[in-house]
């Protein structure tokens, strides 16, 4: 018969003494086939490297590593960034070493406190200790000092952090129910606010550049929608288009990241390019070709673009619940032409079983953000064409990589 309580003693030995030595040959194994440029071989060993890091580590040690270390970490990595640090040891010298009396004084701050908070980011391996107080950048420390991987840190854990934590407390006042109401999510409840979306909210408090920032981070290193590997767009959009008419439109583009992409890979496309978004977020979409047409536009109310062969939308649908997205939807319905416009939806879509650890962390930040979530191929079909607004699915269009999203790609049926 299974035991029903654990010993304390369980608490205190490596969590998985047994699997060690598997892990390591399994990490091996992957390592003599691995050259850089394979992608899936070293996603692999991520999770391989993880599985062992979490065998070797205590019960004890990994609830003092969630508990003080990580929080501490991003309190060290959001100052860091805040106060400017890593982008003054990458202006110093990108190899050279920094002497936190040095930084300090530049940085006007109390060398202690800075010596402090650096000890501990190296202990955690982003730092090299040179000699007591002298250090040196990793590659992850020198990238903090891009506003596309730093900002995050200040917008989702010093703007907003306060959710994930709070959640708990959310889930409570709703009795355990999934959340699903975009007016009513552990944000407002964190925060105490009535602005209607942690998005709008990070606007309010001046963090709206960094959230875009963090966007434009986000989708680094991971293939475009338009990569011949997951949307082969000369065959599948260009034939057919009408030359002078809007080819894409990119509804809530941001700063239009993925457009000026699209136009810099595909310079002879046929018809114009669009990039619709707020209007403060299009006011600040300046780096973008003059070529691609900026519009100011609320995805809630008509779709002023009509007939267009492609509307565009990437990372939208995940961020509302399935009320919000209809209502989005409609209006992209309304629009498009039959038998020739597609709706192209850029977004991940969970396996039914071992779902990748990116897509999940994505689930748990929409769901304890904004009370939405990440869609599995079956909540795709139901919401695409169980609203009865006459869409249908043509086909997931996957690159086959754990860690790219699909297009997902929609006609009227
Ligand atoms: C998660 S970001 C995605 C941005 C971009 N598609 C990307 O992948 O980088 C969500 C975007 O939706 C925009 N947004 C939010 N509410 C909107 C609305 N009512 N109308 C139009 N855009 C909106 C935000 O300004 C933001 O740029």
């Amino acid at each position: 018969m299974s035991k029903t309580t654990v010993d304390l003693s369980l608490a205190t030995r490596p969590s998985d003494a047994d699997a060690v030595s598997g892990l390591i040959k399994d990490l091996d194994g992957l390592n003599q086939n691995w050259k850089e440029e394979n992608e899936e071989t070293r996603l692999k060993m991520v999770v391989k490297a993880r599985s062992l890091l979490q065998s070797l580590l205590t019960p004890r040690e990994q609830m003092v590593q969630h508990t003080w270390a990580d929080p501490g970490l991003d309190a060290a990595l959001i100052t860091g960034v805040d106060v400017g640090l890593w982008k003054l040891m990458v202006k110093n010298g990108v190899d050279a070493v920094h002497k936190v009396d040095d930084l300090a004084k530049s940085l006007g701050m109390d060398p202690q406190l800075l010596g402090r908070l650096m000890r501990h980011v190296c202990a955690m391996g982003h730092l090299v200790e040179v000699a007591q107080d002298e250090y040196k950048l990793t590659n992850f420390t020198k990238s903090m000092s891009l506003d596309v991987i730093g900002d995050g840190y200040v917008c989702l854990l010093g703007g907003i952090g306060r959710s994930p934590f709070e959640f708990y407390k959310f889930l409570r006042e709703t009795n355990w129910r999934n959340p699903v109401d975009a007016a009513h999510t552990a944000f407002h409840a964190s925060y105490n606010s009535t602005v209607p979306n942690c998005m709008l909210y990070l606007g309010t408090i001046g963090m709206g550049p960094q959230m875009n920032h963090h966007m434009g981070g986000y989708r680094q290193g991971r293939l475009p929608w338009h990569h011949p590997k997951i949307y082969p767009v000369e065959k599948e959009l260009f034939p057919g288009a009408e030359p002078d008419a809007p080819l894409v439109v990119d509804v809530a583009g941001g700063l239009g990241h993925d457009i000026d992409e699209f136009r810099r890979k595909y310079p002879n496309h046929p018809g114009k390019l669009i990039l619709q978004d707020l209007a403060p977020v299009i006011e600040d979409a300046k780096d973008i070709d003059p070529s691609i047409e900026r519009m100011p536009h609320d995805f809630l109310t008509e779709q002023p673009i009509k007939g267009a062969r492609a509307y565009f939308m990437h990372s939208i649908l995940h961020d509302w619940p399935d009320d919000v997205c209809q209502k989005i939807l409609a209006r992209l319905a309304e629009a498009m032409k039959p038998g020739y416009s597609k709706l192209l939806i850029f977004e991940c879509v969970i396996p039914s079983t071992g779902a990748y650890w990116e897509s999940t962390a994505g689930d748990m930040l929409m769901m304890t953000q904004l009370s939405a979530c990440e869609r599995t191929e079956d909540q795709w079909h139901s919401l695409i064409e169980g609203s009865g607004l006459g869409l249908k699915i043509t086909k997931f269009w996957s690159s086959g990589l754990s860690a790219v999203e699909n297009v997902i790609e929609c006609e009227l049926a």
